[in-house]
């Protein structure tokens, strides 16, 4: 999460019965920390679940329960407190909930002022499987959709009751990431981004390697701010410690030469490619199958190496190349280096970092290397920079990079 990415933003989450009340706590504390103000309404089965005194805490802000609340002065709760949201947001959203929300029901506050908004309206179903499955329940929902409310979720799994199936609420990082995402620009709509990103592990044996220090955070921050931009993203990891972005297509891989043919099998169905990874340049040749051991006369082993395939010159060098973007990553004279990098790759667009020093840091500073010129970017944390990135490459895409 970028610092403050939800600042300006003001939510109503709306909470209703069900189990799954707990986890509110959690995502309104995600929300709180992004930047967000949050007006929590509860129905009074939520009320059953957490208290109001707890969502007060959380969100800084008094609760409210009641159509009734003699704090509105004009009594007008409904209409107050939904002209103010950027969104009304209803998790856990449960099967009675949805009904009332698909028949325009307005027998409690919160019901009322999802009538009376004006606002976008999010619902977080949380319901038992067979709930969910309910065909007055997906009726209820396919109606909800058709009058424009986003759903997210269910997830599937293991649920309170004990049994297991569709139904139960994404986590709270999984429905912030998706509030997070729906306030996103969709600078990359029906966009398709290739992504590299984190090391390569060259192997010398089968518990040895070479390997380097890259985190993989920038290419996941970029990988995050290209799925919230509204593309489709598939991502291609070395192995790096890191969550997968939500609604990001992941593929792992090791060595230099899976990345490259990850990357080459994938490619011709996407129009923007951007290598951040810290590809290996070279591998020992013929790593050995068996563990290397020490000799009796301490004779040290050798090695030979051989150079990995360039994956993003590979894909520069395509007869219909996607939009390729690289990374640069100098220990000095990047002014120079970036520029030689981007023309030698023959890449429209390069993004050059004094190296080593961002490895595992949260924040970076860059500068932008194209054939016009180059633009420095101020210092910024990962997932800023990383939204600031796809919106200056979603501004250089040709309009012949449009999909059909
Ligand atoms: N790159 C790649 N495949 C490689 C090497 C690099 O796709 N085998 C990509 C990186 O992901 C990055 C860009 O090329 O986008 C520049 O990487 P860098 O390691 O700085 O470039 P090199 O060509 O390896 O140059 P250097 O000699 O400076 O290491």
């Amino acid at each position: 999460m970028a610092t403050a990415e939800l600042a300006g933003k003001h939510l109503v989450l709306g909470m209703t019965g069900g189990i799954a009340c707990y986890k509110i706590a959690e995502l309104t504390r995600l929300l709180v920390k992004a930047g967000a103000t949050v007006q929590v309404v509860m129905t009074e089965a939520a009320t059953q679940f957490i208290t109001p005194v707890t969502m007060q805490a959380l969100s800084g802000r008094p609760v409210y329960t009641s159509q009734w609340d003699a704090r509105v002065p004009n009594n007008m709760a409904h209409i107050d407190l939904s002209r103010e949201a950027d969104a009304i947001v209803i998790a856990p959203a449960s099967t009675d909930f949805l009904a009332k929300l698909a028949h325009g029901m307005a027998d409690d506050l919160l019901a009322t002022l999802c009538v009376a908004r004006e606002c976008p309206l999010l619902v977080v179903p949380a319901m038992n499987r067979q709930m969910w499955a309910n065909p007055a329940t997906q009726r209820n929902v396919a109606q909800l959709r058709a009058d424009g409310v986003e759903t997210l979720g269910p997830d599937s799994g293991p649920q309170a009751c004990g049994e297991v199936g569709d139904g139960r609420m994404l986590e709270p990082e999984a429905v912030y990431e998706a509030i997070a995402s729906f306030f996103a620009p969709k600078v990359l709509a029906g966009r398709r981004v290739l992504l590299t990103a984190g090391p390569t592990f060259e192997p010398i044996d089968p518990v040895r390697g070479i390997t380097n220090r890259s985190s993989g955070k920038m290419g996941f921050a970029l990988a995050r701010a290209a799925q919230q931009a509204g593309a489709d993203v598939h991502l291609v990891a070395g192995p790096v410690a890191l969550d997968t972005p939500w609604g990001v297509f992941r593929e792992d891989v090791q060595t230099a030469q899976q990345m490259h043919d990850a990357v080459m099998r994938a490619v011709p169905d996407y129009d923007i490619f951007i290598a951040v990874a810290a590809v290996a340049d070279w591998r020992v040749d013929h790593a050995s199958d068996h563990k290397i051991k020490k000799t009796a006369d301490h004779r040290l082993p050798s090695f030979t190496f051989v150079e990995n395939p360039d994956i993003l010159a590979a894909v520069a060098r395509l007869p219909h190349p996607p939009f390729c973007v690289g990374f640069a990553a100098e220990s000095g004279d990047l002014d120079v280096h970036g520029e030689e990098k981007r023309a030698r790759k023959n890449v429209p667009l390069l993004i050059g970092n004094l190296g080593p020093l961002t490895f595992g840091r949260d924040d970076n500073e860059v500068v932008l290397f194209e054939a016009s010129g180059q633009k420095k970017l101020p210092r910024a944390d990962k997932q800023a920079l990383a939204s600031t990135l796809i919106a200056e490459i979603a501004k250089r895409l040709p309009d012949t990079s449009l999909i059909s």
